[in-house]
């Protein structure tokens, strides 16, 4: 069950270090430069989820990436028997919403006046489409992940290209991504 009040940061940021250290051979360079660029040219351990839904306050990306994250690995043993490995369970979880944190500096969340909001400056680009790119500058994913990771959004994405033809992990994702959602802090004005 997920938390419901205020998280410590050093445990998310535990956990988070806890299953980077399970993906560490998905790196065929190491992890390093990857974990170098988020702290330093994004918001991904800062910023928030979103502005008024699911972890909309400092540190709730990364609190919502742990969380999907654990409802995948859950998903994936509980539902699909395991069909998927751990490291792939990982990868997709924690980082489907890696764009969120923005890239190369620019961050598509501002906090102005004590509340978050959209950086309505940035071109638009959909946050799964940047997680797909900043990933793939560091490791190879397999096209099942590239999936899950393009179409987390399931049924509420606007292209429906794989509509009833998802792979099981594309599936697995988006409800887990759902359900965490569902069960998340909210901070209100
Ligand atoms: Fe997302
Ligand atoms: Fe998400």
């Amino acid at each position: 069950m997920f938390q419901k009040g205020i998280i410590n940061y050093i445990e998310l940021e535990d956990k988070f270090y806890d299953y980077m250290a399970q993906i560490e051979k998905r790196f065929p360079e190491g992890s390093e430069n990857f974990l170098a660029y988020l702290r330093d040219k994004t918001g991904f351990f800062d910023l928030p989820a979103s502005t008024k839904y699911h972890c909309n306050y400092k540190h709730g990306l990364l609190e919502h990436s742990l969380n999907v994250t654990k409802t995948l690995l859950d998903l994936n043993y509980f539902i699909a028997d395991g069909k998927y490995s751990i490291e792939s369970c990982i990868v997709v979880g924690l980082f489907h919403d890696l764009g969120k944190g923005g890239y190369d500096n620019q961050y598509p969340y501002i906090h102005i006046n004590g509340k978050w909001d959209y950086n309505k400056d940035l071109p638009i680009v959909e946050h799964q489409d940047l997680s797909l790119y900043i990933l793939g500058k560091f490791i190879n994913l397999s096209q099942e992940e590239i999936q899950a990771i393009l179409y987390h959004n399931g049924q509420y994405a606007d292209d429906k290209v794989v509509a009833m033809k998802e792979e099981v992990l594309t599936l697995l994702v988006h409800w887990a991504d759902m359900y965490a959602a569902k069960h998340e802090r909210v901070e209100y004005d």
